[in-house]
């Protein structure tokens, strides 16, 4: 397993969002996490991340206990994460957002995004919202992990757009990369999960793998 998650509890303060949750990923499969607005995703992605410490709970990585690690630790340790918001960096032109990637082969993506990567000079700042999304998307899938976390990649983007990132997910898949896609966006969940996860304010409601997933189990547990 890429990822393992046992007895994770997380919050805010005194608030805790989530109580218990156990999950796991392997190399090389989509965990598709599916639920309503503020059933927690963004926080159960911070808790993965290491933006957020866990109240309870142990998280392991690669075979390591990355718990107590820091964002920018568990970044080195091959974890990449595309938040919801502030996912490019505003000040930045679309050309430093990439370069901050190091050397990269921006192709087959600058095939798929021309309109992103066709604007080298363009302030990240003064991009629509879903142009920065995928820019945002962009960075992710490019970093050099073992692990994507995506939150919420296909909000705001046209349809096209979206099928050009599952692709891109589907792609990464192949190479052996992990992908964790925190979506309300249930067409592109069922097209991309190995395993799903259904989220409600009790916490997980669905979890099926393929060739279980049902559309429409996951619709009636989630009530989305
Ligand atoms: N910084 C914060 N401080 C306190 N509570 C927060 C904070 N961020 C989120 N919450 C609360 O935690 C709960 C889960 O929010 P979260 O943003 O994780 O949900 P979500 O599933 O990502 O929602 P959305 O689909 O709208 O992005 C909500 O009740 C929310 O109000
Ligand atoms: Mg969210």
């Amino acid at each position: 397993m890429i990822l393992q998650a046992e007895g994770l509890s997380g919050g805010y303060g005194d608030t805790l969002v989530h109580r218990g949750l156990s999950f796991e990923l392997a190399p090389g499969q989509v965990l598709g996490i599916i639920g309503r607005n503020g059933t927690g995703k963004t926080t159960l992605a911070r808790l993965i991340s290491g933006e957020l410490r866990a109240a309870e709970g142990q998280i392991r990585f690669n075979g390591r206990d990355v718990t107590r690690l820091p964002a920018w630790e568990r970044a080195r340790a091959g974890i990449a994460m595309m938040p919801q918001t502030d996912m490019v960096f505003d000040a930045l032109t679309v050309a430093e957002n990439l370069a901050l990637l190091g050397p990269v082969t921006l192709e087959p993506l600058a095939t798929r995004f021309p309109r992103i990567t066709g604007r080298p000079g363009q302030l990240a700042g003064s991009m629509s919202g879903g142009e920065r999304k995928i820019l945002g998307f962009i960075r992710a899938m490019l970093s050099p992990a073992r692990m994507v976390v995506l939150d919420e990649p296909s909000e705001g983007v046209q349809a096209e757009n979206i099928t050009h990132m599952q692709t891109t997910i589907a792609e990464a898949r192949a190479r052996g990369i992990a992908c964790i896609l925190l979506e309300q966006n249930i067409t592109m969940i069922e097209a991309l999960a190995d395993s799903v996860i259904g989220l409600d304010s009790a916490g997980i409601v669905y979890r099926a793998a393929r060739p279980q997933i049902s559309r429409a189990a996951m619709l009636d547990a989630i009530s989305l």
